[in-house]
């Protein structure tokens, strides 16, 4: 950029690059992945269908399916020297830190899978595989659980469900687990997404991309939304203090978490699927009580703030009455996106340009050398 160009704070509605991926309507508040819309995926396709559509541009045959199905299961042991790591990092450590250096240090002992190009499909299905086993071996150490099986049996959201409780989830769990990973594996390019492909851009590996997206993801304004959508459920404790709480929280200029998008100016496709989901699965626990006080945060924000929730409002009381702790609600989010980084790394790496925008200096030009001792 020029100097006296206008800044897009925060690159608003700057379009960097041309992606076949993924395209979000905001106005219109439609998501459509590699030309499907995400209504007719949520209600048909698996996640390992998803994955391979997001991959390889197309919908996968029975048997290219059954072959990357088997894959995945396959590749789901993580190497014993990345298991003792595990072990070693503190049992209180944030689980996004765990993930993060988990995936850094896969590459290190996998050292084959890292050539920039389109052999990193091989890299993108061994992280997407072993993600779940990251996190369950982390997990199920700090929370006394017996150790995880391969279980290749289970799909692929079910062996994240199983690797993060202390049993198989049922079918409806494993199903919900399912729907919402194909809503988060991928969106344009959100913060984490562009970290990966501006890493991915200086002809960097994959993992080191992949490594760059769990941090920026982690972030409250991003991935780590979801998590605190509870806190504030918590906060609020009955339906009748909802409106107290949320109006508190907006005079004191506070964010809602799970409401607003960059994009979106309706809802959020993905947050209408959710909330069915958060209100099937509470009503097969006999508990609405989260969907109940969810709904009347929605009234209460939209009517003082015009704001639409976003996927982030209804996946956290998914999670936690299937049983998954709170401060795993990040790494499952993780666990799908990283379809949509991967995928995305690939597509860098077909068309490759060093992304490298400007800023507008607007500092000093004109200052004169103090030597040390003289300045104050
Ligand atoms: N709560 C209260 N006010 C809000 C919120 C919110 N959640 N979101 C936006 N606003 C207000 C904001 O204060 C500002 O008001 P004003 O003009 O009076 O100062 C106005 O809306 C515009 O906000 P903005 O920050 O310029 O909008 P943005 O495009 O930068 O924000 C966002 C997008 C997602 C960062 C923001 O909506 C937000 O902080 N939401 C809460 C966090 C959240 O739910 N994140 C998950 C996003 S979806 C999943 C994902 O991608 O990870």
């Amino acid at each position: 950029m020029a100097q006296g160009s206008e800044v897009q704070r925060g690159l608003e509605d700057v379009v960097a690059l041309e992606s076949r991926i993924c395209f979000i309507d905001g106005k219109e508040g439609r998501l459509i992945y590699r030309g499907y819309d995400i209504r007719e995926l949520a209600a048909h396709a698996t996640f390992e269908e998803v994955a391979y559509l997001l991959w390889y541009g197309r919908l996968p045959t029975a048997s290219q399916l059954a072959e990357l199905r088997g894959r995945l299961a396959s590749l789901r042991t993580i190497p014993p020297e990345l298991a003792r790591q595990l072990d070693a990092l503190p049992a209180d450590a944030p689980p996004m830190d765990v993930l993060r250096t988990a995936v850094s240090a896969l590459a290190v002992f996998e050292p084959g899978e890292t050539s920039p190009g389109p052999s990193s499909i091989g890299g993108a299905q061994r992280l997407t595989a072993a993600l779940p086993t990251i996190l369950g071996t982390y997990h199920r150490r700090r929370a006394h659980l017996p150790p995880l099986e391969a279980r290749p049996e289970l799909s692929h959201a079910a062996y994240l469900a199983y690797a993060l409780l202390d049993r198989a989830p049922s079918e409806l769990e494993a199903r919900a687990i399912d729907v919402a990973l194909i809503l988060h594996a991928d969106h344009d390019l959100n913060a984490s997404t562009f970290a990966a492909r501006v890493t991915a851009s200086t002809l960097s590996d994959l993992y080191s991309a992949v490594t760059s997206a769990v941090g920026a993801l982690k972030g409250p304004l991003h991935g780590g939304a979801n998590e605190r959508v509870l806190d504030l459920l918590d906060e609020i404790g009955e339906l009748e203090r909802a409106d107290e709480v949320v109006r508190g929280k907006l005079a004191r200029h506070e964010r809602i978490m799970g409401f607003g998008h960059r994009v979106y100016k309706v809802e959020d496709p993905r947050a209408t699927i959710l909330r069915e989901w958060s209100r099937k699965i509470g009503e097969s626990k006999g508990d609405l009580r989260y969907y109940r006080l969810l709904q009347r945060v929605v009234e209460v924000v939209h009517r003082e703030k015009g704001l639409y929730p976003n996927i982030d409002l209804y996946s956290g009381s998914v999670y936690a009455l299937i049983g998954i702790p709170r401060d795993l609600f990040t790494p499952v989010f993780a666990a799908s996106r990283v379809v949509g980084w991967t995928a995305h790394v690939l597509e860098e790496y077909d068309d490759l340009r060093l992304i490298r925008p400007r800023s507008q200096y607007v500092g000093p030009t004109d200052l004169s050398w103090t030597p040390i001792g003289d300045r104050k």
